[in-house]
């Protein structure tokens, strides 16, 4: 498998025109590379330049728990288990609240883009997946909007603007061509979010994937009422993500928990 790159954005790891190319063939927005660097340059000036991850130590084992949204988590008692990892990411708006018995209370990041943005408190890291380059303009505008004295409160984002991070399209595209070997439109925020993960921690314990004991693709905190719904995954192919996953855990490269 081709080396990977970094998985964060910064000055220092910004992507070439050919990782663009690729970005801005799964967006239907049309502006330019140069309309990127532009942005990405704001974005640099805004938010962290450098990401401070944990470094690999021989003395430390830097667990990480991915906590996906599947409905496999209900019943599962898994809070305690996962609030156990030094770091939780969530995805998308994935609650604890009410739910903590099986999914926990612990996050650390959150990983999100702008339709599935939710407010964070001030020690939660927000991870964005940029899917076009009006996903990092939402960015700069989200955390603009609180700073602007004729704005009120409640418009904007709330997160730590330092705590920011954002998912490279270059590294998107190389799960993309790499892992899902060109399946479906690009990798959903899952399945980057596992395998960045790996690249972050030394032990990646993975939950909330998959369907349900009845082959239901649903989420924990909703309740399908219609069965048609079942194993809808959008433009993400659900299946070979799943294929994926079983793979990582078979080669022990992640611990797999399947929920009840
Ligand atoms: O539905 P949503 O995209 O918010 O879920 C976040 C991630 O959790 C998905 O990208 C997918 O990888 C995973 N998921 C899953 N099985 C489900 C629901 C979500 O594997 N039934």
């Amino acid at each position: 498998m081709k080396a990977s790159p970094e998985p964060f954005l910064t000055p220092k790891n910004n992507i070439s025109e050919e990782d663009f190319k690729w970005w801005r063939g799964i967006q239907f927005d049309r502006r330019d590379f140069n309309v990127y660097k532009k942005t990405a340059e704001k974005v640099f000036q805004m938010f962290p330049r450098s990401i401070d991850m944990p470094k690999p130590s021989p003395n430390r084992c830097r667990t990480c728990a991915v906590v996906g949204n599947s409905g496999n988590l209900n019943g599962s008692h898994y809070g305690p288990l996962i609030d156990l990892h030094d770091t939780v990411i969530r995805i998308n708006g994935g609650p604890t609240k009410g739910y903590e018995r099986h999914v926990g209370n612990k996050t650390t990041h959150r990983a999100m883009f702008p339709m599935s943005a939710t407010n964070l408190d001030n020690s939660t890291h927000l991870v964005l997946f940029p899917f076009k380059i009006k996903d990092l303009e939402w960015l700069i505008d989200a955390f603009a909007a609180r700073y602007r004295k004729d704005t009120n409160e409640q418009k904007g984002l709330k997160a730590n603007k330092d705590l920011v991070m954002i998912l490279s399209p270059a590294f998107m595209k190389y799960v993309h061509l790499n892992w899902l070997k060109k399946k479906g439109q690009y990798p959903s925020t899952g399945i980057m979010t596992v395998i960045f993960s790996i690249f972050m921690c030394d032990k990646v314990s993975v939950f909330g994937f998959g369907a349900d004991k009845d082959g239901i693709w649903n989420h924990y905190f909703e309740e399908v009422l219609n069965l048609s719904l079942k194993r809808k995954t959008g433009n993400h192919p659900g299946s070979v993500e799943a294929e994926i996953i079983n793979e990582l855990f078979k080669r022990k490269k992640i611990y797999l928990y399947r929920g009840w």
